[in-house]
């Protein structure tokens, strides 16, 4: 099948799963590739198309096992025209339960035909130094099993000879999904004296949660608890107030210790 441009599509507060999409699509080794970077929240304004001869991959962290609701409207309004698509998890060295599932059967309803998934790992959004989560990932391996699981897919499209000959696209999970949509409603972010105000927590916040003229103010309901504004703040100012979010931290970190393996279907 021939593939005139990729759009990749990803969700990525704290760059893991955007790490993995480049790497998948560096495999996929087209020269034409348009991103689409939704964890701004104005590009989530703007309803997604894709025409019969493009490749969509789409890429999404897991959240409580799900894919993130907040972007159920945006993913629910894609519009496709029989168009492949790759649906890609990045999980937290937990579980990816039925998120891959989901967006398997998202793409579907709006005309997509997956052709292919994957689970990958990511650092968990909670790790830091102090009690690291799947830290580093996706390191070097998972890099390279991104740029490989791609030259797969390029692979499986040069073998048919349009969308609908792939047959249906397994992957692991069960109906109904289950898991939590509803996210924490939690104060767990402390700011330090040393906030220089330069509004780059603000900025990258995925729900306007943060106030850019005092980012010290947040907004508890819009919060997702990503922890982009911690991660990424240059001062170092931003840390967690100690919590539900700290507490998960902590389990995880005794939990889930053992790190695992990317999975891909085909
Ligand atoms: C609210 C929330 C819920 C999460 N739930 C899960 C989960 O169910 N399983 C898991 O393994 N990781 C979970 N994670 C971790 C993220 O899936 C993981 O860190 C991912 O790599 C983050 O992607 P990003 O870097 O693209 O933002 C969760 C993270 C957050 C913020």
């Amino acid at each position: 099948m021939r593939i005139e441009s990729v759009k990749l599509a990803y969700f990525s507060p704290t760059g893991t799963s955007r790490a993995v999409a480049e790497g998948i699509v560096r495999g996929l080794g087209h020269a034409s590739v348009d991103v689409i970077d939704a964890t701004t929240p104005d590009v989530r304004t703007r309803a997604l198309s894709v025409s019969a001869n493009e490749l969509l991959v789409v890429a999404v962290p897991v959240y409580m096992g799900r894919v993130p609701d907040l972007l159920s409207e945006w993913l629910g309004a894609i519009h496709a025209d029989g168009s492949p698509a790759v649906c890609v998890v990045v999980y937290g060295n937990r579980a990816y339960d039925n998120a891959l599932l989901e967006l398997r059967d998202v793409l579907s309803s709006r005309g997509c035909v997956p052709i292919a998934g994957a689970a990958f790992i990511g650092e968990h959004s909670f790790s830091d130094a102090g009690a690291p989560v799947a830290l580093g990932r996706p390191n070097a391996e998972d890099t390279l099993a991104a740029v490989k699981f791609g030259e797969t897919v390029a692979d499986k499209l040069r073998a048919i000879s349009s969308a609908s000959d792939a047959g249906d696209l397994a992957v692991p999970g069960t109906h109904p999904y289950g898991g939590i949509t509803k996210l924490w409603d939690v104060d767990f972010i402390a700011v330090g004296g040393n906030c220089g105000g330069c509004g780059l927590c603000a900025s990258v916040c995925p729900t306007g949660a943060v106030d850019a003229a005092d980012p010290a103010k947040i907004d508890i309901a819009a919060c997702v608890t990503c922890c982009a504004c911690i991660k990424r703040c240059p001062q170092g100012a931003r840390s967690k107030k100690a919590g539900p979010v700290t507490e998960a931290q902590t389990r995880l970190r005794t939990l889930y210790a053992e790190p695992k393996s990317p999975e891909f279907f085909v």
